[in-house]
């Protein structure tokens, strides 16, 4: 243990950023306009060009009173927005609040009886659930009630929910919110060692999780993931006091894995002693924390961005309704997963702050063929659409023409979290839309909370491959390396920040201020003295560019982190499991272009001296990436080098083995202390 732990360090000293994916981003050239078209235009939520006036800059902070006005405040805030302590930024200071009432009871007057939650199992002989916002209501109180009462929870509380796609996910959040609860979701697609390593930072008092679910057909365990994280977090100190679990059938437990007496709690059957319940919303300070959401960084340890209750909930409401152009009347899928912010931000909070109707989802896009999307879509009237490239990649390829054979019609479509080829956006107009929907692409992060970038669907025509020009009230600048500005329109790739504050940008990091600060302000900061806003532009991590007519192109991460279908991969994090490995002695993570995926995490490493390379180590190696992160962090290929290529001060240059993984040419490798070995990895590469 003490081995690993020491090689872990060493490596740990050597790596700084030496590739990123921007180096091997893929280029396309500028693309031709698409218009909206006239019927989207006609019915759209924002269709006055004013918009933006009224958002310039010289207008910050009072523009974003019209964000807040799209919610019912207890309190009405009495300060917009709070500079006094940079860069930890405070919106409508005062105010009082619950994103539950929000998302929930405010609208049973008008909406009762209306669904909230489409909740669609994986298996197709399975009925769809439709949970009116009555029963929403009446759910939430009820898991809120056994929370409060019977867990012994109080406003400011922790809890690690690591929950599938299922109704019950958006009513236990919805039950924390109501209670003032931190909720902590993660990907129930990570390990129960990842679990473990988020109850632990966030010090959740419990974890709640679901039985099992479906996933291509087969109905996993999911208990046992429960297992090992509450055993991992207890042996580091973070003993939950309890496991809740929901059952995916109620009344009936579908795990092989054990119930320890004492600790787990079956949800299904000691809710029935909370029958009826009603529990009052805690009316919380605007400023206090809805949630948190970890994130991969350039370190191995995740990032548990704080998103506050208030700026948040103005931010996802007020872009739900004018860029995904949501109505009360239109059903709404965004087939992300709650466990990323997508689902936070454009599952749960913002569809249910407008009252629309929400679709669930269990299983993947293609389970079981590619037309499964729009059988969906058609059986429940969806007529708004949000997805990743990578899920439409996977569509087109196994699918082409299957949209055509069902008869949906799709007003908006969205594409988020990684750059579209334009072919793939062609495809997704064309057949998806059926070229009658409006398409935007929606460039933010789990730290922005919703989305910075993208046309306003009724205002600007779309652009194949970019993503908008800025929404209204964000102000993006693209700095140089030297922190010069580039000139707007340049075409000319540098690191893109925003100029301003906005109400959605997370508080901080869950424990760690000064990782905040560092991350995302140190960069550009003009003067760490400045309690003025300017003086401190927020460092998105991202290299882009933006062109003549002010449209962006991401072109990737400017740091250590690996962007997989759409969701973010910390190379350290690989990097440091890999390292758990008694053979292994150093790691190299570098991201490899990848058909459906976008990028796919490629492994490099070296042995101790004197042990052999086999396959068997090999596996075991991408074994540990999976069983401590998750599958999807499972790497395309193990490549065993006898050396990693160095620099002389013993740096690893992950520039070179990222350019012999991708088949580009590494450059010239003679300062290198070891050229002689790129040509040896190229070898064994290819
Ligand atoms: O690199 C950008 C990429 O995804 C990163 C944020 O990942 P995450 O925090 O997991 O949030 C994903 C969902 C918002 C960004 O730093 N990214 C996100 N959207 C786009 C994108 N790259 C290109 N185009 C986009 N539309």
């Amino acid at each position: 243990m003490s081995r690993n732990k020491s090689s872990r360090h060493a490596i740990t000293e050597q790596q700084t950023a030496d590739v990123s994916e921007a180096q091997i981003a893929v280029h396309w050239p500028e693309e031709d306009y698409f218009l909206p078209p006239p019927s989207f235009v006609a019915q759209a939520n924002l269709a006055d060009p004013g918009v933006f006036e009224r958002f310039s800059l010289d207008r910050f902070p009072e523009c974003f009173k019209e964000f807040a006005d799209l919610l019912d405040w207890y309190r009405y805030w009495e300060t917009m927005f709070d500079a006094s302590n940079p860069p930890f930024w405070r919106w409508f200071v005062g105010g009082r609040i619950n994103a539950c009432h929000n998302c929930v009871d405010r609208h049973l007057t008008r909406y009762r009886n209306k669904t909230a939650i489409h909740f669609v199992p994986e298996p197709e002989d399975e009925r769809v659930q439709h949970v009116t916002y009555q029963e929403l209501f009446i759910r939430v109180n009820e898991f809120a009630a056994l929370l409060r009462d019977f867990c012994g929870l109080k406003t400011g509380d922790r809890v690690t929910l690591h929950m599938p796609m299922v109704a019950e996910l958006p009513i236990s959040m919805l039950a924390c919110a109501r209670l003032g609860v931190i909720h902590s979701q993660v990907f129930s697609g990570f390990s129960g060692a990842a679990c473990a390593d988020r109850i632990l930072d966030s010090e959740s008092r419990l974890l709640i999780t679901m039985d099992a679910y479906y996933r291509s057909g087969k109905l996993l365990d999911h208990k046992e993931k429960a297992d090992t994280a509450y055993a991992e977090a207890a042996a580091k100190g973070q003993r939950a006091e309890k496991i809740l679990i929901w059952q995916r059938y109620p009344g009936r437990y579908s795990s092989p894995t054990k119930l320890v007496e004492g600790r787990d709690v079956i949800v299904n059957d000691t809710l029935k002693e909370f029958h009826g319940k009603r529990v009052e919303p805690v009316q919380m300070p605007a400023e206090a924390p809805l949630f948190l959401m970890y994130s991969s960084g350039t370190t191995g340890r995740p990032k548990g961005c704080q998103h506050a209750t208030g700026g948040y909930l103005a931010y996802v409401a007020w872009t739900s309704k004018y860029i995904q152009d949501i109505h009360p009347e239109d059903v709404y899928w965004c087939m992300a997963d709650i466990g990323w912010i997508t689902g936070h931000s454009y599952i749960v909070y913002g569809p249910l702050a407008l009252a629309a109707s929400t679709v669930v989802y269990e299983g993947v896009p293609v389970y079981p063929d590619a037309g499964r999307p729009w059988r969906i879509a058609e059986d429940l009237g969806v007529n708004i659409f949000h997805t990743s490239p990578t899920a439409i990649r996977a569509l087109r390829r196994s699918g082409p023409d299957e949209p055509a054979k069902y008869n949906y019609r799709f007003k908006h479509m969205t594409t988020v979290g990684e750059p579209i080829e334009p072919e793939v956006w062609k495809w997704y107009h064309q057949s998806v839309g059926k070229g009658e929907a409006v398409i935007v692409d929606t460039w933010w992060q789990t730290e922005t909370g919703g989305f910075l970038c993208s046309t306003v669907p009724a205002l600007h025509k779309m652009k194949p491959g970019s993503t908008g020009p800025a929404i209204p009230g964000i102000h993006p600048v693209i700095y140089d390396d030297n922190g010069q500005e580039l000139a707007r329109g340049s075409g000319k790739a540098g690191n893109i920040c925003i100029r301003n504050p906005w109400p959605g940008a997370f508080q901080t990091i869950w424990k760690a201020p000064e990782r905040y600060v560092n991350t995302y302000y140190s960069r550009y900061c003009k003067n760490p003295e400045s309690k003025d806003w300017r003086d401190w532009p927020y460092m998105a991590g991202d290299g882009a560019l933006e062109a003549a007519d002010g449209y962006f192109r991401i072109l990737g991460r400017i740091d250590d982190v690996v962007n997989v279908a759409g969701h973010r991969l910390g190379t350290k994090e690989i990097e440091s499991a890999a390292l758990l490995v008694p053979d292994v002695v150093e790691a190299a993570v570098v991201p490899v272009a990848d058909e459906i995926k976008g990028k796919v995490p490629e492994l490099y490493v070296s042995l101790k001296p004197g042990v052999e390379s086999t396959p068997e180590i090999a596996r075991q190696v991408s074994d540990t990436v999976v069983s401590r992160i998750g599958a999807i962090a499972k790497p395309h290929r193990v490549v065993i080098v006898p050396d990693m290529p160095k620099t002389r001060s013993g740096k690893i240059m992950r520039r070179v083995l990222a350019a012999i993984s991708n088949g580009q040419d590494p450059g010239d490798v003679s300062t290198l202390a070891n050229p002689e070995v790129v040509d040896r990895i190229t070898q064994l590469v290819r």
